[in-house]
């Protein structure tokens, strides 16, 4: 069986650098300051396994933890 993988951010590391939302746009969520939050419960939907993990690989502040379930 596929892994299934979940994104989070860290609120407390997150610097609203928007990287994730403008590669991941399907996982990520900004606030009104700018700062990302996973979409929905983070659960990554099938096919969308590499953004996630580029997302991560591309967070400046290093505030994206890919979790594999
Ligand atoms: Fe924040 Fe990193 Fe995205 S700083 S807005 S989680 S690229």
């Amino acid at each position: 069986m596929a892994e299934r993988l979940k994104v989070h951010v860290d609120p407390d590391k997150c610097q609203g650098h928007a990287r994730c939302k403008a590669l991941a746009p399907e996982l990520f969520e900004l606030d009104e300051y700018g700062n990302a939050h996973a979409a929905g419960d983070g659960t990554v939907p099938p096919g969308l396994e590499d953004k996630a993990w580029l997302a991560k690989s591309n967070c400046p502040e290093i505030a994206i933890d890919v979790i594999e379930e």
